[in-house]
């Protein structure tokens, strides 16, 4: 997978050079490159950003080195290929869920445009949509400084279901949300901590029981926590 990320901040994603994701890049899984945006800008100040027409407060980030950034990284469709997705993170986006980041891991060329001040000129969003598909996507409800947080979490959580990039890929199958519930507790030795026991069941070697168990404390988690997980009763 190719993902390529458009940022005023492009040293900021110097973190995927560690850990999972900066094994996968360097064994070619991901091919990951962050664009400075005022590359694209021609003035002395490198300009990004310009008062919001109607007024009000804050800034806004100006479509020419948009329009300029994604030229450069989308260059000519190709209509044999299902094409890039080009994903802006935005709180008045589409909430991010671990469904949406299974299907992104099946693109071949995810783009990421990340936002800073009060958002980026709308005209940016429509240009795109004519040659690429784009989506606005929200982490959830409440406000970051700008888009850079969000793509991070963005990569790692669907960076990490590409095949190749999580040595046991069994370990994907038993998280949270990857079965609509959340994940049961988990226990490593020693079995007796600071006079806290491991539920004796897991020391049991029956397995049928164990699951049922895990099973079961999913439930109760799930419905104590995110009841909103649940289908209605
Ligand atoms: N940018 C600012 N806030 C955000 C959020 N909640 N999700 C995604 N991108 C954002």
């Amino acid at each position: 997978m190719r993902i390529d990320v458009v940022t005023i901040f492009p040293e900021f994603f110097g973190v995927l050079d560690i850990s999972l994701l900066g094994r996968a890049r360097q064994s070619g899984i991901i091919e990951f490159e962050a664009h400075d945006l005022r590359a694209f800008t021609h003035d002395r100040h490198r300009t990004v950003d310009d008062t919001p027409y109607g007024g009000g407060a804050g800034m806004v980030m100006k479509p020419g080195p948009w329009g300029e950034a994604l030229d450069t990284i989308l260059g000519e469709p190709d209509s044999a290929e299902p094409g890039p997705v080009v994903i802006f993170p935005s709180p008045a986006g589409e909430p991010f869920t671990q469904r949406m980041a299974r299907e992104l891991a099946t693109r071949d060329h995810l783009v990421f445009g990340c936002g800073r001040y009060e958002g980026i000129d709308q005209r940016v969003f429509e240009h795109t949509a004519t040659r690429a598909e784009v989506r606005l996507v929200s982490l959830g409800d409440y406000v970051l400084n700008g888009g850079e947080v969000a793509v991070m979490a963005m990569i790692e959580a669907i960076g990490r279901l590409i095949p190749g990039v999580v040595g046991n890929p069994e370990s994907l199958v038993e998280e949270s949300h990857e079965d609509g519930l959340l994940e049961y507790p988990s226990y490593t030795k020693p079995a007796n901590w600071r006079g806290l026991e491991v539920p004796p069941i897991l020391l049991s070697g029956n397995h049928r029981a164990i699951d049922e168990w895990r099973h079961e404390q999913q439930l109760e988690r799930t419905r104590r926590v995110r009841p909103d997980l649940l289908p209605p009763a």
